[in-house]
């Protein structure tokens, strides 16, 4: 049932304030700072490094998580997609524990990787949408991520729910760990509660979004660039844009413009850009200045503070001022929007894209 939408992808989007809601509420019940984990106690003291394993958009929000336990939690942690970490059969030093994101919890690859590391790992842990998929099954502990049953080939919901269970374990691992002050605790808590409100706001752009979108249908080729929190989302954004809208489309680190990307760039290339006002901010600017500089479009997603300093650009995209710590669940809202009306524009079959199932269970 599509309750109205036209896609299922649509509904799904539209569904994240709720799902998100019921994430944070079930990982930070209390209304404290506390994080209670729905999937059983991890002591994060006796963990001394992570691995992520994943695919597709499972494998960004491991690349998401990684920036989250290093900088919060102090843990040093790798991250790969299955299908390669399977077959080089990495070392799993001591005191490691193996982490693996999938909403299905049936991707082939995944499953092998996390077989691979039974009896390696210290540790086997999962986020998965589906309690009992095979790879929740496996794991010492599985992580719900309560988005429902999510039916668009293209995942949405799945992912800003998978970001909001890794944030929590995240923090978990840093006052675990005590790297965090409760002040910072504190506040990363109520960040983390004010994104179901901040995602409504997010997705108040629509219209707007839409009109950009109609534009970007018109395009062979885009870049999607952002830094540090927003570099995982530009590879979402590309990712999701090419899945659907079947234009090509890729995503990079924006400091990596001018070691070969910046070729690409002329009147006809679309160049979006996340940068929220943080401070990665300025070098983010100084990126976008020189696409502008060789006549590309940007499309800037910021917030108005971030978008004001920026002056005149192709297109803008406002989103609401967020704690930096949550910008990657805000800003997934116009990356997905931006993806599916692109796709809308250009008629393709939104929920079942050429080519692609929902879940791969063959490699
Ligand atoms: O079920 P999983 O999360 O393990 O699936 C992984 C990928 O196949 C999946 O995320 C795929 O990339 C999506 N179609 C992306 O929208």
């Amino acid at each position: 049932d599509k309750a109205g939408f036209d896609h299922y992808m649509a509904k799904e989007i539209a569904e994240q304030p709720g799902v998100v809601g019921a994430a944070v509420n079930s990982y930070l019940p209390a209304g404290g700072d506390l994080v209670e984990l729905p999937g059983g106690n991890i002591d994060f003291t006796k963990i001394e490094r992570m691995t992520m394993v994943a695919c597709g958009t499972a494998f960004y929000a491991c690349l998401t998580a990684k920036y989250w336990f290093e900088k919060l939690a102090r843990i040093p942690v790798e991250v790969d997609v299955a299908s390669e970490f399977r077959y080089r059969e990495p070392p799993i030093p001591a005191q490691t524990a193996a982490l693996f994101v999938s909403q299905s919890g049936e991707t082939a690859d995944t499953l092998a990787a996390l077989r691979y590391c039974a009896g390696k790992a210290d540790k086997i842990l999962s986020v998965t949408n589906v309690a009992e998929s095979s790879i929740a099954r496996e794991s010492d502990q599985t992580y719900p991520i309560f988005a429902g049953v999510e039916i668009g080939v293209a995942s949405t919901k799945a992912f800003t729910c998978q970001l909001t269970v890794l944030l929590s374990l995240a923090l978990k691992a840093a006052r675990d760990r005590g790297t965090m002050s409760e002040q910072e605790l504190t506040d990363a808590a109520a960040a983390m509660r004010s994104v179901p409100g901040l995602l409504n706001v997010a997705l108040e752009q629509t219209d707007v979004i839409k009109a950009h979108a109609r534009k970007l249908s018109e395009a062979r080729d885009i870049l999607f660039l952002g830094r540090g929190l927003m570099y995982p989302l530009a590879h979402e954004g590309a990712l999701k844009l090419k899945e659907i809208s079947y234009i090509h489309a890729e995503g990079y680190a924006s400091g990596e413009l001018k070691h070969g990307p910046i070729a690409l760039i002329d009147k006809k290339v679309p160049v979006v850009i996340l940068a929220p006002s943080d401070d990665l901010y300025d070098k983010s600017i100084s990126n976008m200045q020189e696409v502008m500089a060789r006549s590309g479009k940007v499309l800037l997603i910021s917030d108005r503070k971030g978008l004001d300093h920026a002056g005149d650009v192709w297109g803008q995209i406002a989103m609401p001022e967020c704690h930096p710590l949550v910008s990657p669940i805000i800003y997934s809202i116009p990356a997905q929007l931006l993806a599916y009306h692109t796709a809308v524009a250009k008629g393709t079959d939104v929920d079942q894209p050429r080519n692609l199932a929902k879940s791969v269970t063959v490699e």
